[in-house]
């Protein structure tokens, strides 16, 4: 990789002056410009960003830790973070915890060495990790947490209200018919899970049956195994509908519930959680509770960028979406 050095010898001019024709070209005279543009193209010189970050004295690049990149959940936040951060030109870095404590441990040890202008975070726990998210904002690191409504004093956060998210799941099933319903979801220490299961039992009646199907993971093959227990029940003992977690274990169980030859909704209705665009593409509409996901990765971006540019002027918040229902064929 070639140097600035050699660029300004290659050019015969000084290396304040190739900085100059990077940096601020209208102070250049146009034949030296272009002897130096020649330079730069023929030694296909690249200037080095973090460096040049380091000496401005303070990086242009957020770090972004999503807890699952197989989900398109987290995708959609991204594409948000990114249309705020492209407004402020900041670069966005994107790691994958992959929902692994260690990892992301590691990943934060690193944003402590490369001291990024902030970090966007889903906690692999929502409370987990305090002491390392502490250390990079004793150091002057700004941490939102994003997808997380842990209540702390040292940062902001953007969730969705999740109980409200499973109350609205429970009211539209109830209200076509369903008694006996099924909560499919897991693993019970992640806090949407909880509240998604809370919001839902909490609107159930008198007479009404949960069955609560626990699952190590969210994924499109644990609704599979979903689809097989409840295929696999006597149909007086199967529940008529099932509330997944997300839309993820909502396509596993449509599939299952597809290739053993029973209906959609009739057989077993479905809803979902995120409103993904898989959800409406699938070969039964899903209905879903929708997450505003790209509002969700705009403002955390947002409240990070404001806290790293103006620190005296940041109040913390904590932010709170509304879900809302999207109705599809799965239930109706
Ligand atoms: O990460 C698991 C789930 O939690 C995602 O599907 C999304 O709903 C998030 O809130």
């Amino acid at each position: 990789m070639s140097s600035i050095k050699a660029v300004a010898r290659l050019a015969g001019v000084s290396v304040g002056t190739v900085s100059n024709v990077l940096n601020r070209p209208e102070m250049v005279a146009p034949d030296t410009r272009h002897r130096v543009q020649e330079a730069i193209a023929q030694l296909g010189y690249v200037r080095n960003g973090s460096a040049r970050q380091l000496r401005a004295g303070r990086s242009r690049t957020i770090g972004v830790v999503a807890l699952d990149l197989a989900n398109p959940f987290f995708i959609d936040v991204l594409r948000g973070v990114e249309t705020a951060a492209q407004r402020s030109d900041i670069t966005v870095m994107v790691f994958n915890s992959n929902k692994d404590a260690a990892r992301e441990a590691g990943l934060l040890e690193t944003f402590e060495e490369q001291r990024p202008l902030g970090v966007l975070i889903t906690p692999v726990n929502d409370t987990g990790e305090e002491e390392r998210l502490r250390r990079l904002i004793d150091r002057g690191i700004p941490v939102v947490r994003f997808d997380s409504s842990a209540r702390h004093s040292h940062g902001c956060s953007v969730a969705v209200d999740d109980v409200l998210g499973g109350r609205l799941a429970g009211r539209h099933l109830r209200e076509r018919g369903h008694r006996h319903i099924a909560f499919a979801g897991g693993p019970f220490t992640v806090r949407q899970v909880r509240e998604r299961h809370d919001g839902l039992a909490a609107v159930l009646e008198a007479g009404d049956r949960l069955t609560v199907i626990p699952l190590p993971d969210l994924t499109v093959a644990t609704g599979r195994t979903v689809g097989a227990e409840i295929a696999g029940l006597p149909p007086g003992e199967r529940p008529t509908a099932v509330f997944c977690a997300n839309d993820l274990v909502a396509i596993g169980v449509l599939q299952e519930m597809t290739l053993r030859g029973l209906r959609v909704p009739a057989d077993l209705a479905i809803i979902g959680y995120d409103d993904i665009d898989f959800a409406a593409a699938a070969a039964v509409p899903l209905s879903s509770i929708r997450q505003p996901r790209e509002q969700l990765g705009q403002v955390a971006a947002v409240l990070l960028l404001e806290e790293a540019n103006q620190p005296d002027d940041h109040e913390h918040r904590q932010v709170i979406f509304q879900p809302d229902l999207v109705a599809r064929t799965s239930t109706l």
